[in-house]
């Protein structure tokens, strides 16, 4: 299926460039020929030698190279692939493409191009978090531009956190669906998953059992259908999904903002477990006992319901789908949970302690749809994520 396609590989610099060449290798053993771009910076990290040796073709450097312009001019070499990865993609060259500059090989033919693009950010999670490279980003969205990773973890500069590039295997299979056409390439799709906490004091807080299995499942089935997925995730068990974009909160406040700065998206996804309620008068320091043999007194205030705030707002996602964690009468409080809520779809599951569901690896849902409740049989959780991300494909392609 991939065999006799085409990427341009765009390497910019960063301590990662040694995965483009574990990538260009995955590549070129699936029989995709790659047509491989180093920026200047990226040549301080790998060497043409080792990049074209492996790609088995030219490297392409630099703009103002007369004999490139005459075998191939920058305008064609921009459109010889049938997809561009940029991998790993620096913070500054996300501003290039952003602001549409051109100063250079890679800039000039990420603009002069009409050919899908697939970015692998890596960068220092603090130039990650930015509000300039998260601006960046989300033009770059805007704009149709697909995005795998960055990952989460420990990074060359000591640090940890969002930034590091997406593992070489993750990169392949997003090439592979964009280049296969996976339903839903092009698509962007949120999904919340796992508990919130929710703070008493410093170091207590409220929480409950999700551990976020099915949110990360569920963010997976998207990606292998070719979707870029944003994973806004609570402080789960299970880890995040490679080759998404994982932004970590800790509170259902925290996480209605995360979910609002990934907006705009084509469908989005609400499995997290969200704490209905938040201390009112969480204390700045610990808690002490003060020998009187009273309890503190905790107030509650409503957190915001951040299903219901997006399935109302002016421009939501095409298709919004909410889960109901429920311990008696399902399908009837699923039913009326989806009217109240504003949401297309409920993934309804019973969450009684007998189940075993919540926390647990299989899961038994209900969904309910304007057209009724369709009970699906008890699943691993992975395969319900199957089933669902193959249904919402369905219903965004024809809706
Ligand atoms: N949800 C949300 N924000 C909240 C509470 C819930 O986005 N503050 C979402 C959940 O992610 C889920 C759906 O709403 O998709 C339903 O969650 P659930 O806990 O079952 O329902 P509640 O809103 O808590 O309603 P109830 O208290 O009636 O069960």
């Amino acid at each position: 299926m991939l065999a006799g396609k085409r990427v341009l590989l765009i390497i910019g610099g960063g301590i990662a460039a040694y995965k483009s060449l574990l990538l260009i290798r995955l590549l070129r053993g699936a029989g995709v020929a790659v047509t491989p771009v180093l920026t200047a910076a990226g040549a301080q990290f790998v060497t043409p030698l080792s990049v074209s040796a492996l790609a088995g073709e030219k490297v392409y450097s630099n703009l103002f190279d007369l004999t490139d312009e005459a075998e191939l001019g920058h305008i064609q070499l921009s459109r010889v692939a049938d997809l561009i990865v940029v991998a790993p993609a620096t913070a500054d060259l996300m501003a290039k493409m952003a602001g549409g500059r051109a100063d250079d090989l890679a800039s000039t033919l990420l603009l002069a191009t009409d050919t899908p693009v697939l970015v692998a950010p890596a960068m220092n999670v603090r130039m990650w978090d930015h509000p300039a490279t998260q601006r960046n980003i989300a033009q770059l969205r805007a704009d149709g531009v697909r995005f795998v990773g960055p990952d989460e973890g420990e990074m060359a500069c000591g640090e940890f956190g969002p930034g590091r590039l997406a593992e070489p295997e993750a990169i392949f299979a997003a090439v592979s669906s964009v280049l296969a056409g996976g339903p839903l390439v092009g698509r962007h799709v949120l999904v919340t998953s796992g508990p919130t906490h929710e703070q008493i004091d410093p170091v207590r807080f409220i929480a409950n059992r999700s551990s976020g299995a099915q949110g990360a499942a569920i963010a997976a089935a998207l990606r292998d259908l070719g979707a870029s997925v944003t994973f806004v995730t609570g402080p789960a068990t299970v880890p995040p999904p490679e080759g998404v974009v994982v932004v970590r909160v800790e509170t259902a406040v925290q996480m209605l903002a995360a979910v609002e700065a990934a907006l705009p998206a084509d469908a989005a996804v609400f499995a997290a477990a969200v704490a209905d309620w938040r201390v009112a008068n969480a204390s700045g320091q610990k808690m002490k006992k003060d020998g009187s043999g009273q309890a503190p007194g905790l107030q509650f205030v409503e957190n915001p319901d951040i299903l219901a705030t997006v399935s109302r707002a002016v421009g939501r996602p095409a298709l919004v789908v909410g889960f109901a964690a429920e311990t008696e009468d399902v399908v009837a409080h699923a039913t009326a949970k989806r009217l109240r809520k504003g949401c297309d779809w409920i993934v309804a599951n019973d969450v009684s302690p007998g189940t075993g569901i919540m926390g647990g690896s299989e899961n038994a849902v209900t969904l309910i749809t304007a057209e009724g409740a369709e009970v699906w049989p008890r699943l691993p959780k992975d395969e319900v994520a199957r089933r669902l991300a193959a249904r919402m494909a369905e219903a965004l392609a024809h809706g």
